[in-house]
Parts: structure tokens; C-alpha cells; sequence
């Protein structure tokens, strides 16, 4: 099974956690891409259901597709939010995820707090022992970086400035601020990582999701299967 048969795979599990009447979440990155449109198809055979979307490109797909999105002040709760991850490990008693390779992190937390249910749907490869070897990243207002870049890498961090694809300059987020990529190695503490993260000025949020999930799908080559936190 390809990255891509796996994606797709988990994609479809997912849309049979959402029932008629919900409120969902809608993730970003090609996972969740992929969610979208299996999505659409059901809403399209009548599955009625509204939806807030964590960046402008799910918001705008999932319109392009004839679903109902919306923001969180018409919706403030949700029933269900789904999305992809980074890297997911199971540790102590819950899911630990690094997201924000999309460089959504941000709204995706802010979606992910706003709904009941935290569904992630990744493939095999996301699955590890230990969160740390994709890097990290961390959103800050522009301009605070020259202050939170040397205060991450005092605390053994490498943060590097995400760029646009193209190389034109610097990414900038939905909500037009900087992403540093930090190279941490293992992170045998992440909520002790998330404190100090946190605590500097000018850091607005950062990829660790601590236990904000109970249950991950996993697609991989014997199907797909729940990973329980
Ligand atoms: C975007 C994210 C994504 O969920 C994460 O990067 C996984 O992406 P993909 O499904 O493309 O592998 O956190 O900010």
C-alpha cells in the first residue's frame, strides 16, 4: 500500500464517525484533503451536516465541494473534528501528536478545542515511539522574531524561518505570522517542552497537541486500525 492508498484509506474510515445533525471539524493537508472530498460525497447523498474549517484552503475546498462551511461564530461547538498529524505517540494514558506541517497549526488547534471529539487520521509512517524527529513548528507575530528565534534555541532548540514553497521569502499563516521549524531530537517531556515554548513573548502557539485525542486511525498494510490513547 502506497502513502497515498493509506491517506485515502483512513480518509474513508473517518467519514463513518460523522453522523447527520453533527457539526465537524475539518482538518488541512492532504489527509484531510482527502476527508473532505469522501465528505462531500456523503453530503451529497443527503448527509446533512455543518462544518468550520481550520485554514482558508479546507474552507474554501469544502465550499467548492457544496458543503456547508461556516466560521466559529455561527459555530462555536462542534461535534467532531478531523485531521491529519505529523507524528502521533501514545503516552501517558493519551495521544500526543506534532501537527502544524501545513502550517495550520494554529486554527487547527483552535478548531480541535472547539469541538467534542478530536478524530486523527494518519497513516503508519506517522506513528512513533517518541515525538521529536519532524520539526517542530512554532507560530510567532513577526515582529517578536528576532527576540523568540535566539530564546527557542536557548532552549536547545534549532528554529529555523519556514519559507514559501517558491523561495519567494518567508511563509506567512493564515493569520499572517511566521512559522520557525525547530529541530528538538526527542522529546521525552513534551508538555515541559510546551510550557517553555509557550512562555515567550511572541510565541502565539506552538505543534504539540497533548492529549487533545483519544483515538487515532491508522492505515497502513493490515488495514486500518484504532490507536487508543
Ligand atoms: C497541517 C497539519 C497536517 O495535518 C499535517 O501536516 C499532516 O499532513 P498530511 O495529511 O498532508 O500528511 O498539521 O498544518
Amino acid at each position: 500500500m502506497t502513502q497515498d492508498d493509506a491517506k485515502h484509506a483512513v480518509a474513508q474510515r473517518a467519514v463513518e464517525f460523522v453522523e447527520s445533525g453533527m457539526r465537524v471539524g475539518l482538518g488541512t493537508g492532504t489527509t484531510s484533503t482527502m476527508f473532505i472530498r469522501a465528505l462531500a460525497e456523503q453530503v451529497q447523498r443527503g448527509l446533512k451536516i455543518r462544518c468550520v474549517a481550520s485554514s482558508d484552503a479546507s474552507h474554501h475546498l469544502g465550499l467548492s465541494l457544496g458543503m456547508d462551511v461556516t466560521t466559529l461564530d455561527e459555530l462555536p461547538e462542534l461535534d467532531i473534528y478531523v485531521d491529519g498529524a505529523d507524528e502521533v505517540c501514545v503516552q501517558d494514558a493519551g495521544l500526543n501528536l506534532i501537527k502544524g506541517g501545513g502550517a495550520a497549526l494554529l486554527r487547527e488547534k483552535i478548531v480541535a478545542s472547539a469541538a467534542k471529539r478530536f478524530l486523527v487520521v494518519v497513516d503508519s509512517s506517522k506513528v512513533v515511539a517518541q515525538l521529536g524527529a519532524f520539526p517542530l513548528p512554532v507560530e510567532v507575530i513577526k515582529m517578536a522574531l528576532p527576540l523568540v528565534r535566539p530564546r527557542l534555541a536557548a532552549l536547545g532548540l534549532e528554529p529555523k524561518l519556514r519559507m514559501k514553497k517558491d523561495g519567494s521569502g518567508p511563509l506567512h499563516t493564515d493569520e499572517d505570522n511566521y512559522i520557525l521549524d525547530c529541530m528538538c531530537g526527542a522529546i521525552p517531556d513534551p508538555a515541559a517542552i510546551a510550557a517553555a515554548i509557550r512562555a515567550i513573548v511572541g510565541v502565539v502557539e506552538h505543534g504539540l497537541f497533548l492529549h487533545m485525542s483519544n483515538l487515532a486511525l491508522v492505515a497502513g498494510d493490515d488495514g486500518v486500525r484504532e490507536l487508543h490513547g
